[in-house]
């Protein structure tokens, strides 16, 4: 790395999640303040690697991340559908498609970067991954509502995604318990169940479908007439988006082209909310609670997680560390190689604690 004078690019990447200012700004902070001698500056590359690609980035100063740590979303701009080694979309007014990885080297170049710093989820830290291969200078942030990152215990936006989806939860047992009703509520999470499974405790829910525990309809209908037959008028059933019956596929509602994700997860609430009310005549309501799980102020975890991991993402880069994601161990920050990361999705254990405590007081999963 360069010394004397050195800059740093910080870009945000996938879909947008709470705290993701938190990172940007403890970023921009530790550079500004950073006591090495050098004098640093930092530039924010707009909406993901759109930016890098078109070579879109502004100076980060101290005023320009005064007072964002509390709000949601990304002061940056995000995107899920520019991969640079698959782009289809316009450079300098004209569109281009195919792999424009040379065009991000010269861009990187021209806008002098000595490293660069990638906040985001599976797709945007596999790029992450490949630049570095080629010689981009990079530190990784895993962020996403979903937590499906290996090599961190936990990733910020988690926290504030569950703590809507609890509320959720709580609102829906109020209204079910005065109408008697089954209500299917359907959250966020991809191919992963945290987010069901911890609102799903978290809120009391009677039954919880993820992806990894495939579920039997026969089997959460069972339950919904046991608890009837036990005199509970009403019932509460948390549902991934990504959870399925055994043997089949999860449920989508649109195919796509372009994007990281060509098939968009959702609908799976109706079907099961519908099958309840048909096997069981309980009338049944279906909420699938969408992106405002992903909007709004972080909760405190999640500023504090995102101030740890921007600080030590920082260090790391400043520190001639690429190639490498910040991640938290235990109640420790540390760095893992980028590749760690990215070498599978983390999923929700079927035999955990957390699954046996649930089944411990009634919780069932349709198995
Ligand atoms: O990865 C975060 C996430 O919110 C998933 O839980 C969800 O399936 C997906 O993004 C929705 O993506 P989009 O905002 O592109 O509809």
């Amino acid at each position: 790395m360069a010394q004397g004078s050195i800059k740093i690019g910080v870009l945000t990447g996938g879909g947008d999640c709470p705290g993701l200012n938190a990172v940007i700004r403890a970023v921009v902070k530790t550079c500004l303040y950073s006591d090495s001698g050098r004098r640093i500056s930092v530039v924010g590359i707009r909406d993901g690697f759109l930016g890098l690609i078109q070579g879109r980035a502004e100076p980060l100063t101290d005023r320009a991340v005064s007072g964002i740590l509390p709000r949601g979303g990304t002061i940056l701009g995000s995107s899920n559908r520019d991969n640079p080694f698959d782009f289809d979309g316009e450079i300098d007014g004209q569109p281009v498609r195919g792999d424009v990885g040379d065009r991000v080297l010269a861009n990187v170049d021209e806008m002098g970067l000595d490293g660069l710093v990638v906040i985001g989820g599976d797709g945007t830290l596999s790029i992450a991954h490949r630049l570095s291969g080629m010689g981009v200078p990079v530190v990784g942030v895993p962020k996403t509502i979903d937590n499906d990152i290996a090599a961190t215990d936990q990733t910020f936006g988690f926290d504030s995604a569950l703590s809507i989806a609890t509320e959720a939860v709580d609102r829906l047992h109020t209204t079910a318990e005065s109408h008697h009703r089954v209500m299917v509520l359907e959250v966020m999470g991809r191919y992963a169940g945290w987010i069901a499974l911890h609102a799903g405790v978290a809120g009391g829910g009677d039954v919880i479908l993820i992806p990894e525990i495939p579920f039997s309809m026969g089997k959460v209908i069972e339950k919904i007439e046991d608890r009837c037959a036990r005199g509970k008028t009403f019932s509460i059933v948390v549902v991934a988006e990504g959870a399925h019956e055994t043997g089949r596929d999860p449920v989508f509602y649109r195919t796509v082209e372009k994007g990281f994700e060509k098939r968009r997860l959702g609908g799976i609430s109706r079907v099961v909310g519908d099958a309840i009310e048909e096997a069981t005549g309980l009338e049944s309501r279906v909420t699938i609670l969408g992106h405002v799980q992903r909007g709004g102020s972080p909760t405190a975890f999640d500023r504090i997680l995102g101030t740890n991991l921007g600080v030590y993402a920082a260090k790391m880069i400043l520190d001639g560390q690429a190639g490498t994601m910040a991640a938290l161990q235990g109640t420790r920050i540390v760095g893992v190689p980028l590749e760690d990361a990215i070498s599978h999705a983390k999923r929700v254990d079927p035999g955990c604690q957390l699954v046996e405590a649930a089944r411990a007081v009634g919780t069932a999963f349709g198995d």
